[in-house]
Order: C-alpha cells, then structure tokens, then sequence
C-alpha cells in the first residue's frame, strides 16, 4: 500500500509549502528529455474486432480540419478589452478576481488598483494559454506512444488520427498566443511531472489513464468552461473546434480500457486507482498557478492560500474534473479495491460529479465541426 508521501511526496494534499516548493527551475531549457522504454508492439492480427473504436476513426477521419484555413486569423483581439469584459462580468457577480467572500484587507491584494487587476487578468489568460499549448504537446508525445505500444489494431489507426488531432492543437494555441496574446510562459513544474510520469511508465494503458482519462478529461471541462464564459470571438471558434477532437480523445481513453480493467486482478487496479490520484493532485497543484504569482511580484503563499480559501474559486476548480470522476466510475476504478479511488476523490471535493455523464459517446453531439461543414452544404 503506498502512502501520499509515496504517490504524491508530501503526507498532507493541501501542504502549501510543499507545493511551492515544486518550481520549474530549468526555465531557459528548449528541451527537456524523458527516458522511457515501453515495448514496442506489433500486431498481425487486422481485424477489425473494436467495433466503437472503429466507429471513432471514422469519425476523426472525416471531422479533420486546418488551423490555417478553417480559422478567421483576420479578426483581431484587444486583451485589454476581454480582460476589461471579464472584469466587468465578475463585478456584476459580486466579486473580482476573488469572490467578494474573500477578504484582502492587510494582503499585498489590498493596495492594487485597476491597472493591477488588469495585469493580473492579462497574466493569467497568457498563462492558461501556454500551459494549454504545453498539455497538447504532452499528448502528441504520448498519443504517438500509443500508436507504438497498444496491442490492437483498431486502436492503433485511432491513436493515429489523435496524434495529427494533437499536432493541430499544439499549432494553434502556438500561433494564438504568439499573434493574439503578450507572451509565454514556460512549463509549470507540476504539469511536467505529470507528464514526465505518464511518458516513463511503460505500461501502455497507464498511457491511457494518464492522458486520455486525466489530463484530456480535465482538458475537456476546462475547454468548455472557458468557452461559456469567454467574449473573444477568434478563442470561441478555436475552443469550439479543439473541444470537437478532445471529445473523441476522452471516447478513446474509455472505450480502450474498459474492458480491459475488467480484467485486472485488484492489485492491478488498486495501481492504476494510486496513478489516478496522483494525476489528479498534480493537476490541483498547477492551477494555483504559483508562477503567475512571481510575475505580478505579490507574496505567492499568500495569493494561494488566498485562492485556496475562496469558495467561488474552489467550486470552479472542483469543476474541472467533472469530465474525469464520471469517466473513471464507468472504469469500474472508483468502488475497486474496498472504494480507495472514491475516498481520495471525496478528499479532493469532486466526488459530486460520478454521476454526470460520461464520455463514451459524446463525442457525436460534440462535433462542432461536422454541424459546420452539413450547415455549409445546405446553407
Ligand atoms: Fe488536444
Ligand atoms: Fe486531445
């Protein structure tokens, strides 16, 4: 039995202090190199025995599209003014960045004026923007993985489709932040040892549950949020489009694994229920987004401790594994092993969502693009 100092290297999940103390200390470096050595297989069986998986690559077959030309580039975006528009949406709400329950008297928060909360708004969106662009390109890597290490032919042509899917994703938040928005950032060091974990773990359906269930599924949720709530109308189109392929990614991870966790003994699923956690402690900790932060020069453990302490915040945040607790229920991962996966996750606060819907077949309803292209046929 592993303990949270094993699978998470700290006793207590909310330990401040120690997430802090993960901090990307490479911020210069243009590579980062992982070692992993998964088994390379090849198949001689090709029939076509996953029937839902084929349907899938059918599907990504014909709902591909092209950053370059599908996207009006044309239209341009005011950062300051969807900063400003935010703002405004939140005042109206009672709050500001933090919710009015928050009281910021006597914090570094206290002496900010607009210009400062503006900042703080361009920060931020520059910020979630680039961990975006560096979460796709931690799925290109890993859905080629899969392409090499999962045993079924149908999967294979599938993960195939992904990867291209992943290719588009990284190029367009690349070319959105580099033409639209005011600047990078690098990698957030909890996101890259997520990453680096999922990559180094030469099973291939810890590939799966890592990326496909976690990280997408978070992905997912997160994409459809920000797409509720944004103005900018370029960020709309694209999220609408990024959101079409994510649907189909989660379907993959689902559809693969579930009938193959039916067939782990327990401590095999025990393991893949501790992999699960870690991912989702890993994602948690990044999006206190410490080094947003640094940037805006405030005391980091304060601003944190600030966001850990707003309820508005907290529900927002719990919402993003909307999408993953539902997915890993229809895993069979959360009541295994004597409900260890369904304790942590009622620990963490999401637990609510295991009976929202999963992701096995919404991917359908959620081809943007297919609706784009028949409205274009019949238009
Ligand atoms: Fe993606
Ligand atoms: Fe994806």
């Amino acid at each position: 039995m592993s303990s949270n100092e094993d699978l998470i290297g700290r006793s207590n999940v909310n330990d401040i202090e120690a997430i802090l103390s993960v901090a990307n200390t490479d911020v210069e470096a243009v590579v980062h190199a992982v070692r992993s050595a998964p088994d390379t297989l090849f198949t001689w069986d090709y029939d076509r025995t996953k029937p839902a998986l084929v349907k899938l690559y059918e599907k990504a077959k014909t709902s591909q599209w092209n950053v370059e030309t599908d996207i009006d580039w044309s239209i341009d975006v005011d950062q300051e003014k969807v900063v400003l528009a935010n703002v405004a949406q939140a005042q109206e709400n009672g709050g500001g960045f933090f919710s009015g329950s928050v009281d910021l008297s006597g914090t570094d928060f206290a002496k900010w004026t607009d210009k400062e909360w503006i900042q703080l708004g361009i920060e931020s969106q520059n910020w979630t923007l680039s961990q975006f662009m560096h979460g796709e390109q931690g799925a290109l890597i890993c859905t080629a993985q899969i392409v090499q290490t999962v045993p079924w032919i149908d999967a294979k042509y599938y993960a195939s489709t992904q990867v291209m899917d992943e290719a588009r994703h990284v190029e367009v938040f690349a070319k959105y932040l580099d033409t639209k928005l005011s600047g990078h950032y690098p990698i957030n060091a909890h996101l890259q040892m997520l990453l680096d974990d999922i990559i180094t773990d030469a099973r291939w359906d810890m590939t799966y549950l890592g990326m496909q269930i976690m990280v997408e599924g978070l992905a997912l949720a997160a994409f459809g949020f920000m797409h509720q709530m944004t103005t900018e109308p370029l960020l709309k189109r694209i999220l609408r489009y990024v959101m079409s392929d994510e649907a189909r990614h989660v379907a993959f991870g689902v559809l693969s694994l579930q009938d193959f966790y039916a067939e782990l003994s327990s401590a095999e699923i025990r393991e893949r229920q501790e992999f699960a956690f870690e991912a989702a402690v890993r994602m948690r900790d990044r999006f206190l987004q410490q080094e947003v932060w640094e940037r805006m020069g405030v005391d980091v453990k304060q601003a944190v401790q600030l966001v850990m302490r707003d309820d508005t915040r907290q529900l927002f945040q719990s919402a993003l594994f909307s999408k993953i607790v539902p997915n890993c229920k229809k895993l069979g991962l959360l009541d295994a092993a004597d409900g260890w996966l369904r304790q942590r996750f009622t620990e963490l606060g999401v637990i609510g969502f295991e009976d929202w819907a999963d992701t096995g077949e919404e991917y359908i309803a959620l081809d943007e693009v297919a609706k784009d292209r028949e409205a274009a046929v019949a238009g």
